[in-house]
Formats: C-alpha cells, structure tokens, sequence
C-alpha cells in the first residue's frame, strides 16, 4: 500500500475519502483545516506529521481512517438526540462504559482512531494544545526536570509537547484503564529510553508513594461517575508547589460520557470544591458561534484549566 509521505499529502487524500463519504462534513473540516494551518502552521503541521506517522505505521488504510471517523460522528449524533431529549447522557456509569468501551478492542480501536484525527480536525480540540504549549512556557523554567503523571492519554500530544518543552525531564508515568489506549500512545510518543512508563490501571486503583511535579488529566472527568473524587487523589499525588493540567467538555454527548457538565462554571465550582486552586483556564466551543447561542443551544466546550493544589 502506498501511503501519504507528507502531513500534507495525508491531510489532502483524508479528506477527499471523508468527503466521498460525507461532503457536508468535509466542507467543515476543510475549512477547519485552512484555519488552523494558518494560524499556528508549526504546530499543526508536527501533529499532522505524528497522526499520519501513527497510521502508517499500522497500514491503516485512507478509508479505514475515514469511516473510523465517521462512525465516530454518526455516534456522537445518536447520543446527541438522546441527550438533547432526556436532558442527560445515555451511558449511565463508569461501568458500563469500561463493560461497552473501554475493555472492547473493536470499540475502543475505531474510537481512538476517530478521536486522534479529530485532534487535527476540530478546531477546539487543535485550539486547547495551542494553549496548553504557550502556557507551559509560561508555567516551569525551560530546564525543569519534571516527574510528570500522564492520566487517560489517547493521542499522548500533551505529553508530546512536555517532552518537546522540557527536554530534561525526569520521567512520565502513563496511566489508563484501556490497553488500546495505552498502545496508541506507546506508538505516538513512545519510551524515550525508558523514561515513559506505561501502566494499565483505573487512575482509581494507582497507588504511588511519590509525588509529581505536573499531572495532565485530559478529557478524562466526563468519563467519571465522581469526577471529585479523582481530583482529591490527584492532589495528594502532586508536590505542594505542582500543577494540574485538566481539561473537559461540557454538553459532550458521547459514547462513554457519563458525568454531565452544564457549563463551564459547574467545572470551576468541582475544581474549588476539591483542594485546589484555579491558576487560569481557557474555553472553546465546538461550533463557531457567539457564545450567548452557543450556551443557549447546549454547545459542546472545552474547558480546559490549569490548577494547583490549594496554599494554607
Ligand atoms: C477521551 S480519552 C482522552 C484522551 C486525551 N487525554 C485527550 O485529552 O484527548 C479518555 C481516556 O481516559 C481513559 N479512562 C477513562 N476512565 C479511566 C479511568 N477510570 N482510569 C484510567 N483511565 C481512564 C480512557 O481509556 C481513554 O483513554
């Protein structure tokens, strides 16, 4: 099989297969391509290059790829009109999601392959690593020798863009509940000579004795059935002076979505509520619209946060 060798090339013949399929979204996501590739060219293009890596080196084919993603959408769509009807998400627990989910390879493949081309197709979920890297350069000092806890990767880009920032840093210990999940990151950011480690574990069961520097939690709370109650292990998990990356959607109809945020506030009130300290966040919503409709209209955002835990 021959295969796309520029993030380019790939982009282009992903998007005809999307289109072949689905022209209406591949309209949107043309456009959410020009976007982004013009605003932060650099970046876009280094995670393109990572997602075209990952799927070349699985010999996944073009329209393997596309109908992932499209499953994926079709998915999302189903859950959607349950949601906009009952008020609430259709998965009713974090057990039924590992039992439906993430224990199921065939699910969790299809799903992970949808969700890592959706970091390069949407705009907010490409939006949230632009911010993620400029504050990181804000946050720790260029040489910061981080021991870094990496929950519930997927993609593994927040870890990517550590690991690029900070290239002393000490170690990543990766945690999720879903070997598929964690095979996808092993394959996109892998060992680093031993630095990363990578555990099979519900971030529930994980016990350490040592503390970390930073903790990323992306897009893990919604999956949750006490979000809470992570966040209070969390921060025993971290150094007095650490920090917490986390980020969740609200109004995020899905699959394996089981605790719902209305709003971005309910997110903030949680973090407050748990030991820590809000040091800034940022928000983006799926659709591009005002954000008075937007939050009329129950419009997925992600709201993502840095947090630390709470001075005496
Ligand atoms: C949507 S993906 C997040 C991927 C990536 N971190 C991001 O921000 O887009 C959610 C991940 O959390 C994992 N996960 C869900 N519940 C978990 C739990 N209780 N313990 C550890 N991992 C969990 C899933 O297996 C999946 O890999």
């Amino acid at each position: 099989m021959s295969y796309p060798s520029t993030a380019k090339d790939f982009l282009s013949e992903l998007i005809n297969e999307i289109a072949q399929k689905d022209r209406l979204h591949s309209k949107k996501i043309n456009a959410n391509i020009n976007t982004l590739s013009a605003s932060h060219p650099s970046l876009y293009d280094e995670l393109v290059e990572l997602v075209r890596l990952y799927f070349s080196t699985r010999e996944l084919s073009m329209e393997r790829i596309a109908s992932d993603y499209l499953k994926m959408i079709r998915d999302m769509r189903a859950e959607g009109l349950y949601f906009y009807k009952h008020g609430k998400y259709r998965c009713e627990n974090q057990k039924v999601a590992n039992e439906y989910v993430y224990s199921k390879p065939d699910v969790m493949s299809y799903y992970m392959h949808a969700l890592l081309v959706s970091q390069i197709l949407w705009k907010h979920h490409f939006n949230i690593f632009v911010h993620f890297q400029q504050q990181l350069k804000v946050l720790f000092p260029a040489n910061a020798a981080l021991k870094i806890l990496d929950i519930g990767p997927g993609h593994g880009f927040f870890s990517f863009l550590i690991k690029k920032e900070f290239p002393s840093y000490e170690k990543i210990d990766v945690v999720d509940i879903s070997q598929t999940s964690l095979e996808m990151t092993k394959r996109i950011i892998g060992i680093d000579q031993g630095k990363i480690n990578y555990t099979l574990s519900d971030i529930f069961d994980y016990e350490v004795t040592e503390k970390y520097d930073f903790i990323v939690l992306g897009e893990v709370l919604e999956h949750l059935d006490e979000p809470g109650e992570i966040l209070k292990k969390l921060s025993h998990l971290m150094h007095k002076e650490g920090l917490l990356w986390i980020t969740t959607p609200t109004n995020s109809p899905a699959l394996d979505h089981v605790y719902l945020f209305h709003n971005k506030e309910e997110v903030l009130t949680l973090i407050k509520s748990s030991g820590l300290d809000i040091v800034n966040t940022c928000n983006y919503f799926a659709e591009d619209m005002d954000e008075e409709t937007a939050l009329k209209n129950k419009i997925t955002n992600l709201v993502g946060l840095f947090a630390k835990n709470k001075s005496l």
